[in-house]
């Protein structure tokens, strides 16, 4: 019998093999359809059925075994790998491939039961107990070992079961628990502090504790931000997140170490890249995945769901550095978890399954297989739904088996963008903090606004974080950028200095990496850049709306500055209000290339108009026929020329739409020249001729 909280003895029997085997790279030949599958919520006689239909609408890649832990291991000392043996096998009989668990998602109740000390504890100090899922502390030791003893197992035992294709790394790792406040977490903090600052005045310096009689005499006083009375310390709070993101990516790669000692096969993890998930700093944990593999969930409640599926996926391709990457996990139809959990429309699990695809995914998965019939998420769609295969749900999913299965020569196609969007998840947590100018202005929106101004106007962009060459493209859009490192602004500075064209919009270059503000005016650390000093910035209240000056129309909401030119000139003024007549929009001649600052928050037709001048200034031309309600992606064959290119267009709107085009469309099998005609609503993918490669 295991002792409470005594990590187990038999967990540090791990032996490791003399040597790593060689790593196989992930890769596919075509794009492929996948789904998680919980075999153990069935019946055997199920599984057979599962399987039959798995190859008819063409599923070649399952998730088994991510909430695998109390099945495989019901007991402390007692594991059964029985039922997982079986499903591998009949997946493999059926020529489906496994994506594999790794299973330690969600610790069983024997474990939390018997070291209740690995249970995450929240910012009051309240513990979260189990019987959902994930409840674990991402410091805890005692969950470390554990979770380590059974990736051992699991990578052992099927390192190189013939069915595996990939591993899946615990699941959403941070989802729920990203963020623990107890006292292992306490102590893993200070440790992060002591190697990251070494001395106990540099953390003073940083966080500016001279303030509030913050000052620490030594480490040891220093607790994570738990609840306070008043605003806690920003420069605490900004280091806990990274500390955190860093504790869970720690997880992922103790995991991935146990599994590739055993396995040569890609290692990777579920990311949230959503709108839902700023917990983990993803431009760090890129690199430490084999193959970058995404879940994405649209959410009806945003202002442009399609939209924010598409900057999703934008950033799924930046972290993957351009090459190809997994939809691993995104719905048939409706979710579980919004207060209204709104049902897909015809064409639109199509639409939203084809917009990754035109946006590099190159394996397109479901949450889940099968619908269940018990537990929490009983009310999620699924490719199986509960009404079984007589549903709308199971014929559109068979359409997209079809259609990719009409792509063999898909895989490893690319997409190239002239436009850059710097995004930062450490300027998403400084930027939101409490006691801000106004907390009207959300970060996530005012990058979700830049990027649906650029889709609107119909040009690629790849999401890049700051301080990533630049080199090739032709405008930087820069939104709301509060933190940034002096070094990060400076590649901007240059890449204009060069020739290129940024629009860097307001309370951007505010602070320096530890939160602290740059003197002499905003927008620090990109004053010089766009030739504008601001005095002082002027948030609207809510609901208050002022019109931009001149004809052209236009006007702006929550945000505006007082600017000075300092070299700039006005190129939009406030039309009304207390600043009227100050500049709205400037644009600044820098080295050989131009400048463009928004100083305020203009409303959406207003700062379309902006990007579209801005591109047109820089000669980015849109792709024909693309708009906010039709998206038009291409996929490039890479080395250029050595297989086709496809040009997807997705019309979200209630009219057909002609784009033009030439070659044969995928759906239909037709020929297309000069114009493609694209039906309300529905998706056209044209390999294209190749005199119409570019
Ligand atoms: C994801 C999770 C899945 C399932 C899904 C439902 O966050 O990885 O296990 O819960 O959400 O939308």
């Amino acid at each position: 019998m295991v002792q409470v909280g005594t990590p187990p003895v038999w967990s540090r029997r791990r032996v490791e093999p003399a040597e790593a085997p060689d790593r196989t790279p992930w890769r596919t030949d075509h794009p492929l359809l996948g789904c998680d599958y919980n075999p153990e919520q069935w019946p055997r006689e199920v599984w057979q059925e599962d399987v039959r239909l798995m190859r008819e609408v063409g599923v070649e890649l399952v998730a088994v075994n991510v909430f695998g832990w109390a099945e495989i291991q019901p007991a402390p000392e007692r594991f059964d790998f029985g039922r997982l043996d079986e499903v591998l096998d009949l997946l493999h009989e059926h020529g489906i491939g496994v994506n594999l668990g790794t299973g330690t998602a969600s610790p069983p109740p024997w474990l939390t039961t018997a070291y209740p000390q690995v249970l995450p504890v929240a910012e009051d100090g309240t513990t979260r107990w189990p019987g959902g899922r994930q409840a674990w502390c991402p410091s805890s030791p005692v969950f470390r070992e554990l979770s380590l003893e059974l990736v051992e197992r699991v990578a052992s035992r099927y390192g190189r079961h013939p069915a595996l294709r990939l591993w899946h790394v615990s699941n959403e790792l941070g989802g729920h628990n990203a963020l623990c406040y107890c006292d292992a977490s306490a102590e893993a903090f200070r440790r992060w502090l002591r190697e990251r600052y070494r001395d106990i005045e540099a953390v003073n310096q940083a966080w500016g504790t001279s303030f509030w009689s913050q000052r620490y005499g030594s480490f040891d006083e220093i607790l994570p931000p738990r609840l306070t009375l008043s605003t806690p310390n920003p420069g605490q709070a900004l280091d806990f997140h990274r500390f955190s993101s860093e504790e869970l990516l720690a997880q992922h790669q103790a995991e991935a170490a146990v599994v590739r000692a055993h396995s040569p096969l890609p290692v990777t993890t579920n990311l949230m890249v959503t709108a839902h998930q700023r917990d983990m700093d993803y431009w760090d944990w890129a690199p430490h995945l084999d193959v970058i593999a995404n879940d994405h969930y649209l959410d009806h409640r945003l202002a442009d769901p399609a939209a924010e599926l598409a900057f999703c996926a934008d950033l799924t391709r930046g972290l993957a550095q351009g090459r190809p990457w997994i939809l691993m996990e995104h719905a048939t139809g409706a979710v579980n978890w919004q207060p209204v959990n709104i049902a897909k429309q015809p064409g639109e699990l199509l639409r939203g399954s084809v917009a990754h695809l035109a946006r590099g995914a190159d394996a397109l998965c479901f949450f889940q297989w099968r619908a269940s019939r018990q537990g929490a998420e009983k009310f999620h769609s699924a490719m199986l739904p509960h009404a079984g295969t007589d549903s709308a749900t199971w014929r559109e999913t068979i359409e997209l088996g079809t259609i990719l299965r009409s792509l063999p020569d898909l895989a490893g196609t690319q997409v190239s963008a002239q436009v850059a969007l710097v995004f930062s998840y450490e300027n998403w947590w400084a930027a939101d903090a409490p006691n801000r100018p106004s907390e009207l202005v959300v970060h996530l929106e005012q990058v979700h606004q830049a990027y649906a101004a650029l889709r609107a106007a119909g040009v690629g962009v790849d999401v890049v974080r700051p301080g990533a060459a630049l080199e090739g493209y032709r405008v930087v859009v820069v939104p709301h950028l509060y933190l940034v490192r002096d070094s990060e602004a400076a590649v901007v500075a240059d890449f204009v200095a060069d020739g290129g064209h940024a629009l860097v919009t307001f309370f951007s270059g505010i602070v320096d990496e530890d939160d602290r503000v740059r003197p002499g005016g905003y927008p620090g650390a990109f004053r010089d850049l766009l030739g504008v000093t601001v005095e002082e910035v002027h948030p609207l209240a809510e609901g208050v709306v002022l019109p931009l000056e001149g004809t052209s129309g236009g006007t702006v909401r929550r945000w505006t500055e007082r600017v000075r030119l300092d070299g700039a000139r006005a190129h939009r003024r406030l039309g009304a209000g207390p600043l009227a007549g100050h500049p709205a929009v400037t644009v600044h001649e820098h080295g050989t290339g131009r400048a463009w600052y928004a100083a305020a928050d203009l409303d959406p037709d207003a700062l379309r108009a902006l990007v579209e001048e801005v591109l047109a200034g820089a000669g980015v031309d849109p792709e024909p026929g693309a708009g906010p309600l039709v998206e038009v992606v291409r996929r490039r064959s890479v080395p250029a020329g050595s297989g086709p290119d496809f040009l997807f267009v997705l019309n979200h709107g209630p009219d057909p739409v002609l784009v033009p085009a030439r070659g044969t469309e995928v759906c239909t099998g037709q020929d297309v020249d000069p114009t493609l005609e694209v039906p309300a609503g529905a998706v056209r993918i044209v390999r294209l001729a190749a005199e119409e490669q570019s």
